[in-house]
């Protein structure tokens, strides 16, 4: 079974992380299923809106730490930087259905999203400065307008994990369901999106999405810098000590 499954029901488009032994977690080739999915959606007609899901017990566990090991030492990254684009540049409207812990990029791809279901034990949290890294997909941008400078910073300097209640609260998410709800309540308003004038709602989308200034912009500067972290002797340790299994040691870092 493939670890990204795409299936077209009517003109909803469902992607679907699929390697819950590994928690999702996101390798490149899964990038560039999402990626080409993402595009196939942006030029069928047919295809009226697009719904991210996983299966298992995590939305996703982010990129895999693996993969970030051997992009240190060989390539740029180009899937990420691509899917990025994708995902913030689709046209048709984009329905999350969080059914669990949505780690890294995870989380930083639900800022994109129009619409966001999640089950009541979902969590989410954006890791990078404890692995030694900095945020990606606009994030850095895009979390201080959505949930304010202080809560931005709690969730980006310090990595702080925050539970479904108070995502909901700070606005990250629509509406929590419980687990058996999950993939009704995206359905629905997914069949809501798809009744709708097309040109209207990707006129409406293209005009909410106009007040986030320079967003590729900021993805590039981010996955500048990020790939130069990516190379770090501090997230060389931090990479190490998830593979060990251990805690990381950052004490000998000025
Ligand atoms: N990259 C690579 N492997 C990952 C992974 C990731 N991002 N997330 C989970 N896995 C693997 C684990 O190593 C483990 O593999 P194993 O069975 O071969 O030992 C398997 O998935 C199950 O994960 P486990 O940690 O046992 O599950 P858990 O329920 O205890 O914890 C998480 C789940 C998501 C909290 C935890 O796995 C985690 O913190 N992962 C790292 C997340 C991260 O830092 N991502 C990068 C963000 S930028």
């Amino acid at each position: 079974m493939s670890d990204v499954i795409v299936t077209q029901s009517g003109p909803v488009l469902e992607i679907r992380f699929n390697r819950p032994e590994k928690k999702n977690a996101l390798t490149g080739e899964m990038y560039d299923a999402v990626e080409s999915a993402f595009k196939r959606a942006d030029g069928d007609p047919g295809i009226r809106v697009v719904v991210l899901t996983g299966t298992g017990d995590a939305f996703t566990s982010g990129n895999d730490i693996k993969d970030f090991q051997a992009r240190a030492a060989t390539e740029e990254g180009i899937q990420v930087s691509l899917f990025l684009n994708a995902l913030s540049s689709l046209t048709k409207p984009l329905v999350a259905a969080v059914n669990g812990m949505a780690v890294g990029v995870g989380t930083t791809m639900l800022a994109h999203a129009d619409i966001v279901v999640a089950v009541r034990s979902a969590r989410f949290v954006m890791p990078f400065t404890s692995l030694g890294l900095v945020p990606e997909a606009a994030s850095s941008l895009l979390f201080p307008l959505l949930v304010g400078h202080q809560r931005a910073s709690a969730l980006l300097l310090l990595g702080e994990t925050i539970d479904a209640e108070t995502a909901y609260h700070w606005g990250l998410v629509n509406r929590l369901v419980s687990d058996a709800e999950l993939m009704t309540v995206a359905g629905d308003y997914a069949a809501r999106l798809a009744a709708l004038p097309p040109e209207a709602v990707r006129q409406t989308k293209a005009l909410i999405k106009n007040g986030r200034r320079d967003v590729s912009g900021r993805i590039e500067e981010e996955l500048a810098l990020f790939r130069h972290r990516l190379r770090s002797a501090e997230a060389a340790e931090a990479f190490q000590a998830f593979v060990e299994k251990r805690n990381p040691d950052f004490s000998r870092f000025s």
